[in-house]
């Protein structure tokens, strides 16, 4: 083949990749419009600009997530990595499933580099774009780090086989696993507990519950930062599918659900109107005051957290929290299906 048809097959390639993500858009919204409680999935606000603007989120004063979870990774990472090691000391190579910028990330590794010398890094992301960012940056700060990182949608596929490297240490950090209603976030975490071996780790963060004021105040910051997120999924679908959402016709409502105990993103309606979104051939109706649901953020007690490890094949070891128990970080193991406490039984006996 020459170097010519060698572009014109990426080119095709890349082409079919994107469109079977326009489809999935096209496919995921449809669903979500045509429902009674309108609502469109969070993965959706996770295009370029949407990852830029949820890293300007991390950086809010009032998105305390980010910064307590850094803060105890910083202090704890050491005592972390020799927890996840277990007695006998194991070598650990490091799984992470959305990996993004990995500056977290960065602390734990160079932890587990002054301890072992080397380690291997497996970043899954789904976008190519974040994997490669993370890569460099990686190679850039810890070059005694071998990254290795795997393209994959973990939450729609669940097929990933993993490259054997030894005894793994995965990452979900960043209260990722707070997007996923209850049973949702189990069966994710089971499936992570399927592609790894008895003995390996798992380091999960969370949100813990709170008072409602300084949630209220994380997904309603006054620079109007999670307000411009949010609405960049209406702004997605008009660029996307070619829908026609006038921004300023939708505002940006969060909420705390106390009984649910999470937080909730909403798009409403100011006034009565139709919507079409060309790519679907459809248009959708919406009443003055009707909301787009487009994100749950689930938060936590240490025993919801003990009990989803417990239902997901992992037993809870140890909790890492800043100084207000705001936000933790739970070692789990992957314990031998043989000696598995049934999750069951235990929920009946509590
Ligand atoms: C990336 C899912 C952890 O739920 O706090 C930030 C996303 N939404 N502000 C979260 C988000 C609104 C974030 N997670």
């Amino acid at each position: 083949m020459n170097s010519c048809s060698v572009m014109d097959n990426l080119a095709t390639q890349a082409t079919a990749i994107r469109a079977r993500e326009i489809a999935a858009v096209a496919n995921a919204v449809l669903a979500g419009l045509s429902d009674k409680k309108k609502s469109l999935p969070a993965w959706l606000f996770y295009d370029a600009a949407g990852s830029r603007l949820f890293e300007a989120i991390t950086r809010l004063p009032e998105y305390y997530l980010t910064a307590l979870e850094h803060s105890i990774f910083s202090q704890y990472a050491q005592e972390m990595i020799s927890a996840a090691a277990g007695l006998d000391n194991n070598q650990l190579s490091v799984l992470e499933l959305g990996a993004g910028s990995a500056s977290k990330t960065l602390v734990l590794l160079r932890a587990l580099i002054s301890r072992q010398g080397h380690a291997i890094y497996l970043p899954i992301d789904v976008s190519e774009a974040a994997l490669q960012s993370a890569k460099k940056n990686v190679h850039a700060a810890l070059p005694a780090v071998d990254v290795q990182p795997i393209c994959s949608e973990i939450t729609q596929e669940k097929s990933l086989e993993l490259p054997q490297t030894g005894r793994r240490l995965a990452l979900y950090i960043g209260s990722s696993i707070g997007n996923f209603d209850p049973e949702d976030a189990v069966e994710l975490l089971q499936w992570l507990n399927s592609q790894l071996q008895p003995g390996d780790a798992l380091l999960l963060g969370t949100d813990m519950v709170k008072d409602a004021a300084p949630l209220l105040a994380a997904y309603n910051d006054l620079a109007g930062v999670t307000a411009a997120f949010n609405k960049n999924i209406l702004a997605r679908l008009n660029r996307e599918l070619g829908a026609d959402f006038a921004l300023d016709a939708f505002e940006h409502r969060a909420v705390w659900n106390v009984a649910k105990c999470r937080m909730e993103m909403h798009l409403e309606s100011q006034r009565q109107q139709t919507v079409r979104v060309e790519a679907l051939d459809r248009d959708f109706e919406f009443r003055r005051g009707e909301s787009i649901h487009t994100e749950n953020s689930y938060k936590f007690s240490s025993e919801d957290v003990a009990n989803m490890l417990l239902k997901s094949g992992f037993v809870l070891e140890q909790s890492w929290y800043d100084p207000d128990d705001w936000f933790g970080v739970h070692l789990a193991r992957v314990v031998d299906s043989v000696t598995m406490p049934d999750a069951d039984a235990n929920e009946e006996a509590a």
